[in-house]
């Protein structure tokens, strides 16, 4: 079942998932979180760091990583998780992957990466962001529900979405190695978290139009544990809203 919490503001939507996953590691320190990147988690970090949990237990995956950057590079989700997640809430670097993406055959690389989350026991708390497309990681419109972590083509519109992260929008890698929707799927719980009126089309897509490959954030309608953490700018589309 998919519950819906709207919020004010992103402050306020980072403090609300914050508290979600405290209250997990609380009950259990050597829990598995998966980890978004992008803009939107960054107030659900922030507001994690600020409880002073101890996380050194806390076990992480990432969801996706970009072929064909340089090792290193800034912009890698390999640094971006180092630097935005691991550092500032205490995580044991030991104990964070990220799909790898400089070897010689990414198809292993994404096979492997799904044998490591299952080895772990599987993801219990899955972050995740929503493109403007509706891409969950990046599973672009028309990724069937049920795929495993694979390598993925990015659509335009994603390129285009992340060109703010790098200095021209044709530095922006065209593939990535990302957990699958199937992959996301059983994660424990999902936690969707949606800022700002340029998601509110997608959001709306997502909880109420059909599920199926074209929207694939609307995945997370057949998941038994879902919940969207959303602005009123974003779930301003939402026709049949739970009130905060
Ligand atoms: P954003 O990206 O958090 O930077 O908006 C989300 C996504 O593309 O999944």
């Amino acid at each position: 079942m998919t519950h819906v919490v709207v919020v004010r503001d992103e402050r306020e939507g980072g403090e609300a998932a914050a508290a979600i996953i405290a209250d997990r590691i609380e009950a259990r320190p050597d829990t598995v979180l998966g980890i978004a990147t992008g803009s939107t988690p960054l107030t659900t970090w922030a507001a994690l760091a600020e409880r002073g949990l101890d996380l050194s237990r806390t076990r992480a995956f990432a969801l996706d990583e970009y072929l064909g950057l340089p090792p290193g590079h800034p912009q890698s989700f390999e640094a971006v998780v180092a630097r935005e997640v691991t550092a500032p809430l205490g995580l044991d670097p030991a104990l964070v992957q990220v799909p790898a993406a400089n070897g010689d055959d990414p198809d292993l690389a994404a096979s492997q990466y799904e044998r490591s989350i299952v080895a772990a026991g599987g993801i219990d708390v899955q972050v995740l962001g929503i493109g403007r497309n509706g891409h969950l990681a990046f599973n672009e419109p028309g990724t069937p529900l049920d795929a495993p972590t694979h390598v993925a083509v990015l659509s335009a519109a994603t390129r285009s979405d992340n060109a703010r992260f790098f200095g021209a929008p044709d530095e922006v890698p065209t593939r990535a190695i990302t957990q699958g929707l199937g992959t996301i799927a059983r994660a424990g719980t999902l936690l969707l978290l949606a800022f700002g009126s340029r998601k509110a089309t997608a959001l709306a897509a997502a909880l109420e139009g059909p599920i199926g490959a074209p929207l694939p954030a609307s995945v997370i309608r057949r998941h038994p544990d879902a919940i969207v953490i959303a602005d009123t700018d974003a779930a301003a589309l939402i026709a049949k809203r739970v009130p905060a």
